[in-house]
Protein backbone atom coordinates (compact mmCIF):
# COMPACT_ATOMS: atom_id res chain seq x y z
CA UNK A 1 0.00 0.00 0.00
CA UNK A 2 2.71 2.41 0.50
CA UNK A 3 4.25 1.75 -2.71
CA UNK A 4 0.67 2.45 -4.38
CA UNK A 5 0.64 6.04 -2.51
CA UNK A 6 4.22 6.48 -3.59
CA UNK A 7 4.06 6.15 -7.41
CA UNK A 8 0.46 7.64 -7.04
CA UNK A 9 1.89 10.61 -5.82
CA UNK A 10 4.56 10.83 -8.62
CA UNK A 11 1.18 9.99 -11.03
CA UNK A 12 -0.18 13.34 -9.52
CA UNK A 13 2.52 15.28 -10.61
CA UNK A 14 2.21 14.38 -13.56
CA UNK A 15 -1.46 14.66 -14.26
CA UNK A 16 -2.66 17.48 -11.88
CA UNK A 17 -6.05 15.77 -10.64
CA UNK A 18 -7.08 12.45 -9.47
CA UNK A 19 -10.46 13.24 -11.49
CA UNK A 20 -10.52 10.67 -14.21
CA UNK A 21 -13.37 12.50 -15.42
CA UNK A 22 -12.99 12.97 -19.54
CA UNK A 23 -10.18 10.46 -19.69
CA UNK A 24 -10.04 7.03 -20.36
CA UNK A 25 -8.60 4.59 -17.63
CA UNK A 26 -6.40 1.17 -18.09
CA UNK A 27 -5.98 -1.77 -15.48
CA UNK A 28 -3.69 -4.21 -15.35
CA UNK A 29 -3.88 -7.06 -12.61
CA UNK A 30 -0.65 -8.70 -11.71
CA UNK A 31 0.57 -11.19 -8.82
CA UNK A 32 3.89 -9.27 -9.25
CA UNK A 33 7.23 -10.92 -10.35
CA UNK A 34 6.52 -9.44 -13.80
CA UNK A 35 8.34 -10.08 -16.26
CA UNK A 36 7.91 -8.71 -20.39
CA UNK A 37 4.62 -10.80 -20.86
CA UNK A 38 3.77 -8.86 -17.54
CA UNK A 39 5.72 -5.42 -18.81
CA UNK A 40 3.86 -6.17 -23.03
CA UNK A 41 0.21 -5.67 -20.96
CA UNK A 42 1.26 -2.53 -19.17
CA UNK A 43 2.67 -1.52 -22.64
CA UNK A 44 -0.50 -2.08 -24.53
CA UNK A 45 -2.34 -0.41 -21.35
CA UNK A 46 -0.06 2.50 -21.79
CA UNK A 47 -0.83 3.21 -25.68
CA UNK A 48 -4.37 2.92 -25.06
CA UNK A 49 -5.54 4.80 -22.39
CA UNK A 50 -4.94 8.53 -20.19
CA UNK A 51 -4.50 6.78 -17.28
CA UNK A 52 -3.29 3.44 -15.99
CA UNK A 53 -3.32 1.59 -12.49
CA UNK A 54 -1.58 -1.97 -12.54
CA UNK A 55 -2.37 -3.87 -9.53
CA UNK A 56 -0.16 -6.26 -7.58
CA UNK A 57 -1.56 -8.72 -5.18
CA UNK A 58 -1.23 -12.25 -4.59
CA UNK A 59 -4.62 -13.48 -4.20
CA UNK A 60 -4.22 -16.18 -1.90
CA UNK A 61 -8.05 -17.18 -2.71
CA UNK A 62 -6.74 -18.90 -6.29
CA UNK A 63 -3.81 -20.92 -4.89
CA UNK A 64 -5.13 -24.48 -3.94
CA UNK A 65 -1.99 -25.43 -2.61
CA UNK A 66 -0.49 -23.29 0.36
CA UNK A 67 2.84 -24.19 -0.55
CA UNK A 68 2.45 -23.12 -4.11
CA UNK A 69 1.36 -19.50 -2.44
CA UNK A 70 4.44 -19.46 0.12
CA UNK A 71 7.05 -19.72 -3.18
CA UNK A 72 5.19 -17.69 -5.12
CA UNK A 73 8.10 -15.04 -5.86
CA UNK A 74 7.34 -12.07 -4.59
CA UNK A 75 10.00 -9.05 -6.12
CA UNK A 76 7.85 -5.42 -5.61
CA UNK A 77 10.59 -3.07 -5.86
CA UNK A 78 11.85 -4.43 -9.29
CA UNK A 79 8.30 -4.63 -10.05
CA UNK A 80 7.17 -0.80 -9.36
CA UNK A 81 10.30 0.07 -11.22
CA UNK A 82 9.12 -1.49 -14.32
CA UNK A 83 5.72 -0.26 -14.20
CA UNK A 84 6.87 2.83 -14.00
CA UNK A 85 9.67 2.38 -16.47
CA UNK A 86 6.48 1.96 -19.19
CA UNK A 87 4.55 4.58 -17.97
CA UNK A 88 2.14 3.11 -15.27
CA UNK A 89 1.14 5.72 -13.40
CA UNK A 90 -0.45 4.15 -10.59
CA UNK A 91 0.65 0.95 -8.88
CA UNK A 92 -1.71 -0.58 -6.43
CA UNK A 93 -0.06 -2.78 -4.21
CA UNK A 94 -2.27 -3.65 -1.79
CA UNK A 95 -1.72 -5.92 1.66
CA UNK A 96 -3.70 -9.10 2.16
CA UNK A 97 -5.48 -7.09 5.58
CA UNK A 98 -6.69 -4.00 2.99
CA UNK A 99 -8.00 -6.87 -0.16
CA UNK A 100 -9.68 -9.09 2.17
CA UNK A 101 -9.78 -6.93 5.71
CA UNK A 102 -11.33 -9.60 8.31
CA UNK A 103 -10.05 -12.48 6.44
CA UNK A 104 -11.17 -14.31 3.53
CA UNK A 105 -14.43 -13.35 1.75
CA UNK A 106 -17.93 -14.51 2.59
CA UNK A 107 -19.67 -13.75 -0.41
CA UNK A 108 -17.50 -14.60 -3.97
CA UNK A 109 -18.03 -15.00 -7.46
CA UNK A 110 -18.32 -18.17 -8.68
CA UNK A 111 -17.21 -18.79 -12.43
CA UNK A 112 -19.40 -21.42 -13.40
CA UNK A 113 -19.32 -24.39 -16.10
CA UNK A 114 -16.13 -22.41 -17.66
CA UNK A 115 -14.03 -23.32 -14.92
CA UNK A 116 -14.59 -27.05 -14.35
CA UNK A 117 -12.58 -27.95 -16.80
CA UNK A 118 -9.06 -28.10 -18.33
CA UNK A 119 -7.00 -25.31 -15.45
CA UNK A 120 -10.28 -25.60 -13.04
CA UNK A 121 -10.31 -29.51 -13.20
CA UNK A 122 -6.83 -29.84 -11.86
CA UNK A 123 -7.05 -26.07 -9.55
CA UNK A 124 -10.75 -26.72 -7.91
CA UNK A 125 -12.00 -23.35 -6.79
CA UNK A 126 -9.31 -21.04 -8.90
CA UNK A 127 -11.42 -19.42 -11.25
CA UNK A 128 -13.76 -18.42 -8.23
CA UNK A 129 -10.45 -16.91 -6.45
CA UNK A 130 -9.84 -15.20 -9.77
CA UNK A 131 -13.07 -13.97 -10.53
CA UNK A 132 -13.49 -12.55 -6.93
CA UNK A 133 -10.00 -10.82 -6.97
CA UNK A 134 -11.00 -9.27 -10.35
CA UNK A 135 -14.32 -8.37 -9.53
CA UNK A 136 -12.49 -6.30 -6.22
CA UNK A 137 -10.05 -5.06 -8.43
CA UNK A 138 -12.51 -3.86 -11.29
CA UNK A 139 -13.82 -1.71 -8.55
CA UNK A 140 -11.28 -0.30 -6.59
CA UNK A 141 -9.71 0.85 -9.88
CA UNK A 142 -12.69 3.01 -10.98
CA UNK A 143 -13.04 6.75 -9.44
CA UNK A 144 -14.72 7.98 -6.29
CA UNK A 145 -17.99 9.82 -7.10
CA UNK A 146 -17.42 12.95 -9.30
CA UNK A 147 -15.88 11.46 -11.73
CA UNK A 148 -16.47 8.66 -14.25
CA UNK A 149 -13.69 7.81 -16.90
CA UNK A 150 -14.52 7.88 -20.53
CA UNK A 151 -13.18 4.69 -21.21
CA UNK A 152 -12.41 1.32 -18.68
CA UNK A 153 -10.36 -0.78 -20.32
CA UNK A 154 -8.66 -4.27 -18.09
CA UNK A 155 -5.96 -5.96 -19.59
CA UNK A 156 -5.22 -9.83 -19.56
CA UNK A 157 -2.92 -12.14 -21.24
CA UNK A 158 -3.40 -14.26 -24.05
CA UNK A 159 -1.24 -16.93 -22.10
CA UNK A 160 -4.23 -17.64 -19.36
CA UNK A 161 -7.09 -18.23 -22.23
CA UNK A 162 -9.28 -19.58 -20.16
CA UNK A 163 -8.71 -16.93 -17.46
CA UNK A 164 -9.55 -14.49 -20.39
CA UNK A 165 -12.90 -15.99 -21.27
CA UNK A 166 -14.00 -16.19 -18.23
CA UNK A 167 -13.46 -12.91 -17.14
CA UNK A 168 -14.83 -12.02 -20.16
CA UNK A 169 -17.79 -13.89 -19.71
CA UNK A 170 -18.04 -12.54 -15.60
CA UNK A 171 -17.89 -8.72 -17.20
CA UNK A 172 -21.05 -9.89 -20.23
CA UNK A 173 -23.16 -11.98 -17.47
CA UNK A 174 -22.55 -9.19 -14.27
CA UNK A 175 -22.41 -5.38 -16.58
CA UNK A 176 -19.26 -4.98 -15.37
CA UNK A 177 -18.81 -1.50 -17.19
CA UNK A 178 -15.48 -2.54 -18.51
CA UNK A 179 -13.66 -3.48 -21.95
CA UNK A 180 -11.47 -6.76 -21.56
CA UNK A 181 -8.68 -6.18 -23.65
CA UNK A 182 -6.71 -9.84 -24.25
CA UNK A 183 -3.30 -9.26 -25.40
CA UNK A 184 -1.03 -12.02 -27.01
CA UNK A 185 1.25 -14.76 -25.18
CA UNK A 186 4.90 -13.30 -24.53
CA UNK A 187 7.49 -16.13 -25.32
CA UNK A 188 11.41 -16.07 -24.89
CA UNK A 189 13.46 -16.62 -27.98
CA UNK A 190 13.19 -20.12 -27.73
CA UNK A 191 9.69 -20.72 -28.05
CA UNK A 192 8.65 -21.11 -23.80
CA UNK A 193 5.87 -18.68 -23.14
CA UNK A 194 7.14 -16.48 -20.44
CA UNK A 195 6.03 -17.19 -16.51
CA UNK A 196 6.66 -16.42 -13.54
CA UNK A 197 7.08 -20.00 -12.62
CA UNK A 198 9.65 -20.32 -15.10
CA UNK A 199 12.48 -20.14 -13.00
CA UNK A 200 11.60 -22.98 -10.52
CA UNK A 201 12.82 -25.16 -13.79
CA UNK A 202 16.39 -26.17 -14.28
CA UNK A 203 18.19 -26.16 -17.35
CA UNK A 204 17.15 -29.05 -18.10
CA UNK A 205 13.35 -29.14 -17.41
CA UNK A 206 13.67 -25.87 -19.01
CA UNK A 207 15.11 -27.91 -22.59
CA UNK A 208 12.12 -30.12 -21.84
CA UNK A 209 9.27 -27.72 -21.77
CA UNK A 210 10.36 -26.71 -25.62
CA UNK A 211 8.23 -29.31 -26.71
CA UNK A 212 4.91 -27.49 -25.15
CA UNK A 213 5.39 -24.68 -27.84
CA UNK A 214 7.06 -27.49 -30.74
CA UNK A 215 3.42 -29.50 -30.42
CA UNK A 216 1.30 -26.24 -30.58
CA UNK A 217 3.47 -25.38 -33.53
CA UNK A 218 3.00 -28.32 -35.31
CA UNK A 219 -0.98 -28.16 -34.93
CA UNK A 220 -0.67 -24.33 -35.95
CA UNK A 221 1.04 -25.10 -38.91
CA UNK A 222 -1.41 -27.62 -40.41
CA UNK A 223 -4.42 -24.69 -38.83
CA UNK A 224 -2.99 -22.34 -41.06
CA UNK A 225 -1.96 -24.69 -43.99
CA UNK A 226 -6.05 -25.61 -43.98
CA UNK A 227 -5.05 -29.58 -43.50
CA UNK A 228 -6.45 -31.67 -40.53
CA UNK A 229 -4.92 -31.41 -37.49
CA UNK A 230 -4.47 -34.77 -36.32
CA UNK A 231 -3.57 -33.68 -32.57
CA UNK A 232 -3.01 -36.91 -31.53
CA UNK A 233 0.30 -36.38 -33.19
CA UNK A 234 1.17 -33.71 -31.04
CA UNK A 235 0.13 -35.58 -27.84
CA UNK A 236 2.64 -38.42 -29.16
CA UNK A 237 5.26 -35.64 -29.11
CA UNK A 238 4.69 -34.68 -26.45
CA UNK A 239 4.42 -37.62 -23.95
CA UNK A 240 8.04 -39.32 -26.13
CA UNK A 241 9.64 -35.84 -24.19
CA UNK A 242 10.98 -37.63 -20.99
CA UNK A 243 10.40 -35.43 -17.89
CA UNK A 244 7.09 -34.04 -19.19
CA UNK A 245 3.96 -35.36 -18.02
CA UNK A 246 1.43 -34.39 -19.95
CA UNK A 247 -1.91 -33.10 -18.46
CA UNK A 248 -3.99 -32.05 -21.48
CA UNK A 249 -3.66 -31.01 -25.55
CA UNK A 250 -6.83 -29.77 -27.05
CA UNK A 251 -8.22 -28.03 -29.88
CA UNK A 252 -11.07 -25.52 -28.59
CA UNK A 253 -13.50 -22.99 -29.27
CA UNK A 254 -11.81 -19.11 -27.64
CA UNK A 255 -15.01 -18.64 -26.17
CA UNK A 256 -16.88 -21.31 -24.82
CA UNK A 257 -13.87 -23.87 -24.48
CA UNK A 258 -15.62 -26.89 -25.74
CA UNK A 259 -13.52 -29.47 -27.77
CA UNK A 260 -13.75 -28.23 -31.44
CA UNK A 261 -16.78 -30.37 -32.87
CA UNK A 262 -15.03 -32.01 -36.11
CA UNK A 263 -13.12 -34.51 -37.36
CA UNK A 264 -9.71 -33.64 -36.18
CA UNK A 265 -8.12 -36.64 -38.40
CA UNK A 266 -9.85 -36.03 -41.60
CA UNK A 267 -11.18 -32.74 -41.79
CA UNK A 268 -9.34 -30.35 -43.49
CA UNK A 269 -9.40 -27.37 -41.11
CA UNK A 270 -10.96 -24.27 -41.28
CA UNK A 271 -12.23 -20.85 -39.70
CA UNK A 272 -10.61 -20.30 -36.02
CA UNK A 273 -9.51 -22.11 -32.08
CA UNK A 274 -7.35 -22.52 -29.51
CA UNK A 275 -5.15 -25.02 -29.25
CA UNK A 276 -4.29 -25.52 -25.78
CA UNK A 277 -1.91 -27.75 -23.81
CA UNK A 278 -0.99 -28.56 -19.91
CA UNK A 279 2.09 -30.37 -18.64
CA UNK A 280 4.28 -30.93 -15.50
CA UNK A 281 7.90 -30.35 -15.63
CA UNK A 282 9.68 -30.99 -13.01
CA UNK A 283 8.32 -28.83 -9.84
CA UNK A 284 6.36 -26.50 -12.05
CA UNK A 285 2.81 -27.45 -13.79
CA UNK A 286 3.16 -25.03 -17.19
CA UNK A 287 0.18 -23.77 -20.21
CA UNK A 288 0.54 -22.82 -23.31
CA UNK A 289 -1.49 -22.14 -25.85
CA UNK A 290 -2.36 -21.13 -29.75
CA UNK A 291 -4.31 -19.60 -31.92
CA UNK A 292 -5.31 -21.01 -34.60
CA UNK A 293 -6.61 -19.66 -37.89
CA UNK A 294 -6.77 -21.30 -41.49
CA UNK A 295 -5.36 -18.73 -44.00
P1 LIG B 1 -0.30 -13.15 -13.19
O1 LIG B 1 0.01 -14.58 -13.32
O2 LIG B 1 0.67 -12.24 -12.50
O3 LIG B 1 -0.53 -12.58 -14.64
C1 LIG B 1 -0.95 -11.23 -14.82
C2 LIG B 1 -1.34 -11.08 -16.27
O4 LIG B 1 -0.18 -11.25 -17.09
C3 LIG B 1 -2.36 -12.14 -16.71
O5 LIG B 1 -3.37 -11.52 -17.49
C4 LIG B 1 -1.51 -13.09 -17.54
O6 LIG B 1 -2.24 -13.76 -18.53
C5 LIG B 1 -0.49 -12.13 -18.13
N1 LIG B 1 0.70 -12.88 -18.59
C6 LIG B 1 1.51 -13.70 -17.87
N2 LIG B 1 2.47 -14.25 -18.65
C7 LIG B 1 2.25 -13.77 -19.91
C8 LIG B 1 2.89 -13.98 -21.16
N3 LIG B 1 3.94 -14.77 -21.31
N4 LIG B 1 2.39 -13.32 -22.23
C9 LIG B 1 1.31 -12.50 -22.11
N5 LIG B 1 0.68 -12.26 -20.95
C10 LIG B 1 1.13 -12.89 -19.86
O7 LIG B 1 -3.09 -13.94 -13.97
C11 LIG B 1 -2.90 -13.49 -12.84
O8 LIG B 1 -1.72 -12.96 -12.42
C12 LIG B 1 -3.99 -13.48 -11.78
O9 LIG B 1 -4.85 -14.56 -11.99
C13 LIG B 1 -4.79 -12.16 -11.72
C14 LIG B 1 -5.55 -11.90 -13.03
C15 LIG B 1 -3.86 -10.98 -11.41
C16 LIG B 1 -5.84 -12.24 -10.59
O10 LIG B 1 -5.21 -12.48 -9.37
Amino acid sequence: AKVARELAEDALEAAPSEDVTGVSLGLVPTMGALHDGHRRLAEAAVAGNDVVVASIFVNPLQFGDPVDLERYPRTLEADTALLESVGVDIAFAPELEEMYPGGEPLVRVTAGPLASKWEGASRPGHFDGVCTVVAKLLHLAQPGPGGAPTAFRAYFGQKDAQQVAIVRRMVKDLNFPVEIVPVPIVRAEDGLALSSRNQFLSATERDAALVLSRALRLIEERASAHEPLMPDDAVALIESQPGVALDYFDVVDTDTLEPLAFNCRETPFTGEALAIVAATVGPVRLIDNMPLRAR
